[in-house]
């Protein structure tokens, strides 16, 4: 929990609008993370575009990027009622922390964050030396952590789900956010990490880790016909349907797990171990238990995104929620700063 009293226990997080997604972020990542979001009280969730903007540079892909962020989150049930759900560029105070809080951060500390030494250690394994050690790496790379300290701090946010590689961003934003309070008297909310579970490593097609970067996954939100298609690629070894198969060995069996009851889950492995069931057969069952999940969603996320309109309606609301708590926060950091014209 947080140490100041001006904590609500609230929880925040922040999406960046990257790539397709695809079945392994949704059992590692997104389902886990709606169930928690279900038991929330007060939840923020937003789409962080001016931290993608540090990488992508097609307006195009950004926008469309933005669209399919939101309209995934609201096909897989995110209650707008419930949450404040809205983009990071709304809500304009993020922005002000951010040229706040660059001026009390050191720079040694962004030179010890984690994102920036893997860019540096890149061209150091390029050879290069010196000043071309930061060839490639924009300023918006480099003060990455400000800006993230600065969404989590406008918005008094207590509980920051996160993974793994996350944990060094919350970690900076809790002592720029402890330098701010010991120069300026108690005013900002000290925010804390939570790891999320997760663990479940899903396979792709090719039976390695199902990655973006491997080009082997199926997309979450693909037309059924079009799913199942892919499931029927999945590589296999060539035993026949009589032969005992490794249930924990397959990657169709893996996949199926995450879907089917436990019921299909024992049949289908009883029907590898005893030789009764061919990988074709398995493919079918898994694609039928895949839809069973997704169907509707899959809906939801086509209807979504053929009405922009919409999307926008619901991330307007979302951000005149954000904007009144960060009002709020910004007032009260300008006025421990001594910036008091408003
Ligand atoms: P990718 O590997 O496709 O680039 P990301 O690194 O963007 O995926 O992952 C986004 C989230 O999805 C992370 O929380 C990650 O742990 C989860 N995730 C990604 N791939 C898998 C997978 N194959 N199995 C389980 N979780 C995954
Ligand atoms: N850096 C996070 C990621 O890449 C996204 C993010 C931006 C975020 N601002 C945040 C996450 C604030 C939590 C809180 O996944």
């Amino acid at each position: 929990m947080s140490d100041t009293a001006l904590s609500h226990g609230r929880i925040l997080t922040g999406i960046q609008p990257t790539g397709e997604i695809h079945l392994g972020n949704y059992v590692g990542a997104l389902k886990p993370f709606m169930a928690s979001v279900d038991a929330a009280k007060d939840c923020f969730i937003f789409i962080a575009d001016y931290h993608a903007l540090n990488m992508v540079r097609d307006r195009a892909h950004l926008k469309d990027a933005t669209y399919k962020i939101a309209a995934t989150y609201l096909a897989l049930g995110l209650d707008q009622k419930k949450v404040a759900f809205y983009r990071q560029s709304d809500v304009s105070e993020i922005f002000e922390l951010t040229t706040i809080l660059s001026a009390i951060t050191p720079k040694g500390l962004m030179n010890r964050a984690h994102a920036y030494k893997a860019a540096v250690d890149r061209n150091t394994a390029l050879g290069k030396q010196g000043a071309d050690l930061d060839d490639g790496i924009n300023m918006g790379l480099y003060t990455y952590p400000i800006l993230m300290a600065a969404d989590m701090l406008i918005a008094d946010a207590d509980i920051i789900p996160v993974g793994k590689d996350q944990i060094q961003h919350v970690e900076m934003a809790r002592d720029i956010a402890g330098s701010f309070n010991h120069l300026f008297g108690e005013t900002l909310v000290l925010p804390t990490y939570k790891v999320q579970e997760g663990g479940t490593s899903i396979p792709g097609l090719d039976g390695q880790k199902m990655s973006k970067s491997y080009n082997n996954t199926i997309p979450l939100f693909d037309q059924p016909n079009r799913r199942k298609k892919l499931i029927m690629k999945i590589i296999t070894d060539s035993k026949l349907p009589e032969e005992s198969k490794d249930p924990d060995q397959s990657t169709i069996f893996q996949l199926y797990t995450q879907f089917a009851s436990a019921d299909e889950i024992q049949e289908m492995r009883q029907a590898f171990e005893q030789g009764g069931m061919g990988y074709g057969e398995a493919k079918k069952r898994l694609a039928v238990a895949v839809d069973r999940e997704l169907e509707a969603p899959t809906e939801a996320y086509h209807e979504w995104l053929a009405n922009p309109a919409e999307l926008d309606a619901v991330l307007e609301e979302g951000a005149a929620r954000a904007g009144a708590i960060a009002k709020e926060t910004i007032g009260r950091v300008r006025e421990a700063i001594g910036i008091v014209s408003r």
